[in-house]
């Protein structure tokens, strides 16, 4: 049973995210691999996908969304779990809630989408992006939640089973 772990980063937080799930779900006995969009051709030869991105300005990053565009067809024939990686402390359904991504993603159709909060560092943003976060009071620090992170990554590798075609 092999799965990829696809994850969107632009300053590294979601890669992380990404890389603890792999990490999870390979200690949990599933062999599990990372990569970015971009690096993905094929989804051949894998029984499962996770897929995630950060948010930016309420959507996920391009090459996330371009991703899906192409292999949409791929992505909803294999069992999907997908995450977004946001701001901490948007309130619930305001323009830049993570959780309104999900809308985005019915045309994959996840098993399960999940929301995480990331990290944001001004030091690391270009000038464009520092003015933004300003601009929306975003709170600045690192607020990812590694036990939540993980054990979503553990329940996948639980429920994988029931999820892949009997043989
Ligand atoms: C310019 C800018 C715009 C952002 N827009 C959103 C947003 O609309 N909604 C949200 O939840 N988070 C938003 N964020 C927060 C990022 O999603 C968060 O910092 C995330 O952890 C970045 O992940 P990365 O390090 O993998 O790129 C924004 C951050 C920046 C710098």
């Amino acid at each position: 049973m092999k799965v990829l772990v696809i994850a969107a980063s632009k300053h590294g937080a979601t890669r992380e995210i990404g890389a603890a799930i792999a990490e999870e779900l390979a200690g949990a006995g599933v062999e599990a691999e990372q990569a970015e969009p971009g690096e993905v051709a094929s989804l051949e030869g894998y029984d499962a996908v996770v897929l995630g991105s950060a948010v930016y300005m309420t959507q996920w990053m391009e090459n996330a969304r371009n991703f899906m565009a192409h292999h949409g067809q791929e992505l909803r024939s294999l069992p999907l779990w997908a995450f977004s990686v946001g701001l901490s402390g948007v309130p619930v359904g305001a323009v830049q809630d993570p959780r309104r991504i999900g809308p985005h993603l019915l045309a994959i159709n996840p098993i399960d989408h999940q929301t995480f909060k990331g990290r944001l560092e001004l030091a690391n943003l270009s000038l464009r992006e520092r003015s933004i976060a300003r601009l929306g009071n975003a709170p600045e620090g690192d607020f990812r939640e590694w036990d939540k992170i993980r054990d979503w990554a553990r329940q996948i590798a639980s429920d994988l089973a029931e999820h892949l075609p009997a043989d």
